[in-house]
């Protein structure tokens, strides 16, 4: 049988989503009663982080901890993907010594072509194109507050990055809209999302009309890692694409905000959005933990009977 990977938010049907939001509900509701469950005794999982990261790290580690596995660090600076190993023989050996493999990255390929040589399953912590992880602990984070995000409406403020690109996938696989606002030379690059019904995305070059009506308004930092070399130039473009409170008084009243996070107060956010009434940032990051341990049990143990 196929291994099943999740590399791009696509790669999972409405179905997969719908079970794995139900287990997170659960999987939550047991972590917060102080419950043992441990369905991943004896299982490994590998993380290589070839970029920096503080959430995507602590909630995979302690998630696999929490779930009775054990969680290995490697990094590019540390191990022999740093000297220029292949990937594919990387892939093949890792994957020899474990069950699980989470790897954040630069370009997509190289995901790709480690999943193509991997015995187990292989979960993207984010790469230049996509952030995958991140948008399921946001719509998770959507549902909890305001239930079901099917027919609503996602405004995505700033760069057309791995953020903005999951959001659409998203909307095609779970049927919502987003609007964008880019700045002029940060647009979409339609090749990145795949296809997408022209009705799930509208585009909008003022960040108002974007928020106008919508149910979430969210955005990311104006330079992604791996993009540094751009940020003067960036800094420069973007200073229009922040989220102050007009943006947000645009948009339906009981909107939510949203950033994955880390966050530049002033930059992409105003401090009175992120740290006001409708922010919800810190659940985001928590629901990190608790989506990616219901991922992780469905990628081992598929769906659990009763
Ligand atoms: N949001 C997110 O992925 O955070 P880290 O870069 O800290 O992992
Ligand atoms: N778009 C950001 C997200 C960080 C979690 C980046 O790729 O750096």
């Amino acid at each position: 049988m196929a291994i099943k990977h999740f590399l791009q938010f696509k790669d999972f049907t409405r179905d997969d989503f719908e079970y794995v939001i139900e287990r997170t509900r659960w999987i939550k509701n047991q972590f917060k009663s102080y419950q043992k469950y441990w369905p991943l005794e004896d299982r490994t999982l590998v993380m290589i982080f070839e970029k920096a990261s503080t959430r995507t790290r602590l909630s995979f580690e302690a998630g696999m901890h929490q779930l009775g596995g054990a969680a290995i660090y490697l990094n590019t600076r540390d191990s022999q993907l740093g000297r220029g190993e292949p990937v594919e023989d990387a892939a093949q050996v890792i994957s020899r010594m474990s069950d699980i493999v989470m790897i954040r990255t630069y370009e997509q390929e190289i995901i790709e072509r480690f999943a193509a040589n991997s015995r187990v399953p292989v979960i993207n912590g984010l790469t230049n194109e996509y952030h995958p992880c991140q948008i399921l602990a946001d719509i998770y984070t959507f549902i909890e507050h305001r239930g079901c995000i099917q027919g609503k409406t996602v405004a995505w403020v700033g760069d057309a990055n791995n953020m903005c690109n999951t959001w659409l996938q998203a909307a095609e696989v779970l049927d919502f809209k987003v609007h964008v606002s880019t700045p002029p030379g940060y647009e979409i690059q339609s090749e990145l999302v795949g296809k997408i019904d022209p009705s799930r995305f509208k585009v909008f070059a003022d960040p108002m009309d974007a928020c106008r009506g919508a149910d979430l308004v969210t955005t990311d930092v104006w330079t992604s890692m791996g993009f540094e070399a751009e940020n003067e130039a960036r800094i420069k473009a973007f200073a229009d694409w922040c989220v102050d409170g007009d943006l947000m008084r645009a948009a339906n009243p009981a909107a939510l905000f949203m950033h994955c996070l880390p966050a530049h107060r002033g930059e992409e956010v105003t401090a009175e959005v992120i740290d006001g009434p409708q922010s919800v940032v810190w659940d985001e990051a928590e629901n990190r933990l608790h989506v990616q341990k219901a991922l992780m049990e469905y990628l081992l143990l598929g769906r659990i009977k009763g």
